[in-house]
């Protein structure tokens, strides 16, 4: 079968994670990389024997079909509409936008141009979210609400990771993946309602966030980026009737089928990375979706809701608190 020509677009920790996995599956050619740091796009086309460009618009004439958008999060939605426009398919990282309306402009985009788009909300695909996802879904199993518990040092990590500028707001780096974690596994959200403060940083970084879901479920995230690197940094609970489901990172997944029966309990944390992370899986999907017409996991829609999410709990912590109705924003 042809290959499919990718390009990197951002030569940093995530534009390489891309092109090592979309290298190492065999279904893509790693072709073309752009960053505005010349030494950064040469060095990771070495790597792969591509093309490096510091020009975009160069870039995107070469021949690619895909490109792996992995610059700022403030500069998703210009350069994906660009690739678009030039008749890409995009994978942006997430989020897909920092805010509704980009990220409505990038779903005109790629339906004008019959182009797809998939987000990296690539927890979707790691093993530990799909069996607790297989778990909740399973009949028996009545979900009540769910709490999750997201407090790392991711603040003190990349250099433009504390910068509102580039970041658009705290809960649009790791916190997204959350809000969408609590939609993969309950359905959609209905309603927000959140408070937040400026704890350690400049910027809102410390949020207490209540969910309400059209099914009735609840649900519970605090989250912040000031806090350790001191495991488990990420939880995640579904609790229903006399059952739940705990994880402990990407590692520890323990399910309860119910009052005094046996728990269930698996240890991820050997799997390699890419495994591990639901990377390889997603990167599998997305090239199974543009040879086949496949319902996508990680596509606009997804990454639509995502960013509209977050917006809600922005507005509410502007608001005091205030319930957000999550379907006015989009
Ligand atoms: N899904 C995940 O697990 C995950 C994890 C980390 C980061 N991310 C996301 O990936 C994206 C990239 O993060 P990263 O950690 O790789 O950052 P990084 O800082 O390591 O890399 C960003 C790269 O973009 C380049 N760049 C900056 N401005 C540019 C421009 N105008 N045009 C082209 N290149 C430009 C920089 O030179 C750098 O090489 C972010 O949006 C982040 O939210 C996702």
């Amino acid at each position: 079968m042809k290959k499919i020509n990718v390009g990197i677009i951002g030569a940093g920790t995530m534009g390489g994670v891309h092109a090592r996995i979309a290298d190492k599956i065999g279904r893509v050619e790693v072709a073309s990389v752009f960053d505005v740091d010349r030494m950064r796009a040469e060095q990771l086309a070495g790597q792969y024997n591509s093309r490096a460009f510091t020009d975009l618009d160069e870039m995107l004439k070469s021949e690619i079909e895909m490109v792996f958008v992995c610059v700022p999060n403030r500069l998703h939605a210009q350069v994906s509409i660009r690739a678009l426009e030039a008749g890409k398919h995009v994978f942006c990282e997430k989020p897909l936008a920092i805010s509704v309306g980009e990220a409505l402009q990038i779903r005109n985009s790629a339906e004008k141009l019959g182009r797809k788009v998939f987000v990296g909300l690539n927890r979707r695909f790691s093993p530990i979210y799909v069996q607790a996802k297989k778990a909740v879904s399973a009949s028996g199993f009545k979900p009540a609400h769910i709490n999750i518990i997201q407090n790392d040092g991711d603040m003190m990590g990349c250099v433009w990771s504390a910068d509102l500028k580039n970041m658009g707001g705290f809960l649009f780096d790791t916190t997204v993946h959350f809000l969408d974690m609590a939609e993969y596994l309950l359905g959609e959200i209905q309603e927000v309602r959140a408070l937040g403060m400026a704890a350690c940083y400049e910027l809102q970084d410390d949020f207490v966030i209540q969910l309400k879901f059209g099914n009735g479920m609840l649900g519970a995230i605090t989250t912040c980026g000031h806090a350790s690197w001191i495991f488990p940094f990420e939880r995640v609970q579904v609790v229903g009737d006399h059952r739940s489901v705990i994880t402990e990172e990407l590692d520890v997944y323990r399910y309860s089928p119910g009052l005094n029966k046996t728990i269930e309990a698996f240890d991820y944390s050997k799997l390699p990375f890419d495994e591990k992370w639901g990377y390889q899986a997603m990167h599998y999907h997305m090239y199974d979706v543009l040879e086949k017409e496949i319902p996508l996991v990680n596509g606009i829609e997804q990454g639509i809701r995502s960013v509209a999410l977050v917006e809600a709990c922005y507005r509410s912590v502007d608001a005091n608190g205030a319930v957000i109705d999550v379907k006015t924003l989009i």
